[in-house]
């Protein structure tokens, strides 16, 4: 029998309830199809650091690095700074080991809709690719005479040739894979006159090396206009780390709730575990009450069962949670339904048990 080492690290907020439902979710999936799961529970986050002053401890990446994946809640407290939380652990991970691919795929799933009037599931299917090693995010730059009026930050984007060609490189893989074969590349060299030109010219270069995949490139402050009046004319996009960071949520909206997002924090070249986690953050203001939309988790495991080589019980949550969504019974606040956490999770678990799903 296979067996997967995930390593659990529901961090703070609402990630502390809807990792254990996708838990609880991988767990009947093994029963069902035949494989093992050794999962090891993480407890770091906020609290941890309450007490100890560390997001995870000194040794955490090592801790990690046997693993086949990490499976990730949220991180962020409404009293520690978010860039204490984020550096701490989510980009404390990412970075080390080198999850330079970001994937985040958006669909209408059955049952939902978008806010956009006259967009059906056809007309939106997107995955957006997010540079997740360097950019906006690269964590260059400093503060200087801090507290007198001369006082000085800088906010350096770092773009590097391996960085951007080996971003562009899996994009165009991606949207090669997909029936569309289509590639939009979001950029702003008309304003960013250096590391975007870069961008520019690594993806053209790129774009060489697969003619069977037709591409366009997008400014990114036209690509929001388009995803809102187009977007059936987008397949795959590829953009830097803040570009689709910000790209993301609106994708995630206009497909009807950030609740449903799943992302892939990929290593490509496996050397690190990748990561699996839902979008939608610590969302404190729901949190310990069980009403989370447990969806976005659920759909980030069948993304990480799919890096696992688990293609079948990927397909089958997919068709789980799908038949969940169709069913008004099932939704949560954010979907305009009063359905809890377990409750979406129990109707999930039912569905990867029945017989002919
Ligand atoms: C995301 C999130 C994070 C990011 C936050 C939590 C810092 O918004 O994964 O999109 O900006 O990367
Ligand atoms: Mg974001």
């Amino acid at each position: 029998m296979k067996r997967h080492r995930i390593a659990a690290i529901p961090g703070d907020g609402i990630g502390k309830e809807v990792v254990p439902a996708g838990l609880r979710v991988l767990e009947a999936l093994a029963a069902r199809e035949g494989f093992a799961l050794e999962v090891g529970h993480f407890d770091w986050g906020s609290d941890y650091y309450k007490r100890t002053g560390r997001m995870m401890p000194e040794d955490g990446l090592a801790q990690l690095k046997p693993y086949d994946a990490i499976y990730f809640g949220a991180v962020g407290m409404p009293d520690v700074p978010d860039h204490v939380t984020l550096w701490g652990l989510r980009l404390a991970i990412c970075q080390p080991f080198d999850q330079y691919a970001n994937v985040r795929p958006t669909r209408i799933l059955p049952g939902l809709a978008s806010p956009l009037a006259g967009v059906s599931p056809a007309d939106l299917d997107w995955v957006i690719v997010r540079e997740n090693s360097e950019g906006e995010y690269a964590g260059q730059g400093g503060r200087s005479h801090r507290g007198l009026p001369e006082e000085v930050a800088t906010e350096t984007s770092i773009f590097t040739r391996t960085g951007v060609a080996r971003i562009m490189y899996f994009a165009f893989a991606l949207a090669r894979s997909r029936p569309r074969k289509k590639l939009t590349v979001v950029t702003k060299s008309n304003a960013q006159r250096h590391g975007m030109v870069l961008w520019d010219e690594i993806a053209a270069e790129t774009a060489r090396e697969f003619p069977d995949v037709s591409w366009d490139k997008e400014l990114v402050d036209a690509m929001t206009v388009r995803m809102v009046r187009r977007p059936q004319s987008i397949d795959t996009v590829v953009a830097t780390n803040l570009h689709a960071d910000i790209l993301s949520d609106l994708a995630a909206a206009l497909a009807g709730s950030i609740g449903i997002a799943p992302t892939a924090n990929l290593n490509p070249e496996r050397r690190f575990p990748s990561m699996f986690e839902p979008i939608h953050g610590s969302a404190f203001d729901i949190m310990g009450k069980g009403i989370a939309n447990p969806v976005g988790t659920f759909w980030s495991a069948v993304m990480m069962l799919d890096h696992l080589g688990e293609h079948a019980a990927a397909r089958r949550l997919m068709g789980a949670v799908e038949r969940v969504t169709a069913d008004a019974r099932y939704r949560t606040a954010d979907l305009g339904g009063s359905a809890d956490t377990k409750t979406v999770t129990d109707a999930v678990v039912a569905a990867i048990r029945e017989a002919n799903a």
